[in-house]
């Protein structure tokens, strides 16, 4: 079980600490850890945010454990320099095209979410993001025009290949689920969404048993809101994923509560919270490694079929949520540390 732990900036080191005092309290067989620098801090100290020994150890490994990149104080370098290029390099280079997102009301969080309780009660979906593609991957520049001012430009598209592929995975997981999948598009305005559309429809016809509806980004985002216990599993692209899945953490209760698994084609993933380095917050001991303690759990089911000690670890973090063991994200007083502490103990 070679692991690479990639803890990166901000809270990615606080967070992924607490993670990885779970993961090793499991005692597996065969645990290998190895540690690479990501992000800021790989660009302090190797001038790149994705150095080639990194990559070495993230093609080297069975899976990754992330935590975030993110450091406001490089946005002045050239974007391919930048923190955020590690993760998206990551994605790109292992192919990791399908992100799974899941969010769930925890039993007794159902007063934590920004909704009313009995709306957010009935929360428990899958958002599942293609990864590879969209708007992030396209050419892009910015231009100085004739008159002197700027044009910034990012081209935004999708093969039907590319949208085939992330179709069949959100097919079969609503087949694992409540059989109903949500494709999410802009495809009244799009022409990137008609492709989506047309496609996600043609591989339907494989899954006679899955409920396909389709739904515009803006609408989704408002029925997110009103009524999610509707959607089981939702399907979109980079971008939209990337945004609703910021939203459905608050229908949750917080970001610090979601994890995720970037799967490539096999058992090979990448898996993170879904938040960032959170700068605020970063070195104060105020961060949640729920999240990325609940990727670690996704990390042991999806890469390494240990669905015994995934569920443990969930149910720890379940139990440590029940017994009232709020961060301030949750208007708590427990530390990110004494987080951890929490859930060793109930695991
Ligand atoms: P963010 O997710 O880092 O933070 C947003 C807000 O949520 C902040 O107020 C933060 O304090 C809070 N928050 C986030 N995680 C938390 C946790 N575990 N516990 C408690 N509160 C938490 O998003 P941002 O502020 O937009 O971005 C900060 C940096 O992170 C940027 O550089 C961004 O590019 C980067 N980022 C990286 C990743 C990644 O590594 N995959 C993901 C998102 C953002
Ligand atoms: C995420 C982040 C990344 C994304 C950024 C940091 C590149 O927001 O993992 O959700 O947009 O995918
Ligand atoms: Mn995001």
């Amino acid at each position: 079980m070679r692991i690479a732990v990639f803890a990166g900036d901000g809270i990615g080191p606080e967070v992924t600490r607490e993670a990885v005092r779970v993961l090793k309290a499991l005692d597996l067989p065969g645990l290998d850890l190895v540690e690479g620098d990501v992000g800021g801090m790989a660009w302090r100290k190797h001038g790149h945010p994705l150095p080639q020994a990194t990559l070495d150890i993230a093609h080297s490994a069975d899976a990754i454990l992330f935590g975030a990149v993110g450091d406001f104080s490089c946005d002045h370098l050239e974007r391919h320099l930048r923190p955020e290029q590690a993760v998206l390099g990551l994605r790109k280079e292992l192919g990791l095209f399908a992100n799974l997102r899941p969010a769930r009301v925890f039993a007794g969080l159902e007063g934590h979410s920004a909704l009313r309780p009995e709306v957010a009660g009935a929360i428990d979906l899958l958002i599942v993001r293609e990864l590879n593609g969209d708007v992030y991957f396209g050419e892009k520049g910015i231009e100085t025009l004739p008159d002197g001012g700027r044009r910034g430009w990012d081209m935004m598209s999708y093969t039907d290949a590319e949208v085939r592929r992330i179709a069949h995975v959100g097919f079969k997981a609503a087949q694992g689920r409540n059989g109903k999948l949500c494709s999410v598009d802009k495809a009244n305005v799009l022409e990137t969404s008609q492709v989506w559309r047309d496609t996600v429809i043609e591989v339907s016809a494989q899954y006679p048993d899955v409920e396909l509806t389709h739904m515009y980004v803006d609408n989704a985002a408002m029925q997110l809101v009103k009524n999610p216990g509707a959607f089981d599993v939702i399907v979109t692209g980079n971008l939209f994923g990337d945004i609703l899945s910021d939203q459905a953490s608050m229908c949750v209760g917080s970001i610090g509560l979601l994890a995720s698994a970037s799967m490539a084609e096999g058992t090979k993933g990448l898996y993170e919270p879904i938040h960032g380095s959170a700068p605020d917050i970063a070195g104060q001991d105020k961060a949640n490694p729920m999240a990325t303690i609940l990727s670690v759990a996704m990390l042991l089911r999806h890469s390494f079929g240990r669905e015994a000690e995934a569920q443990r670890i969930e149910a720890a973090v379940a139990q440590a949520l029940a017994d009232g063991v709020f961060g301030g994200d949750l208007g708590g007083t427990f530390g990110t540390a004494a987080i951890g502490d929490a859930v060793l103990e109930r695991l």
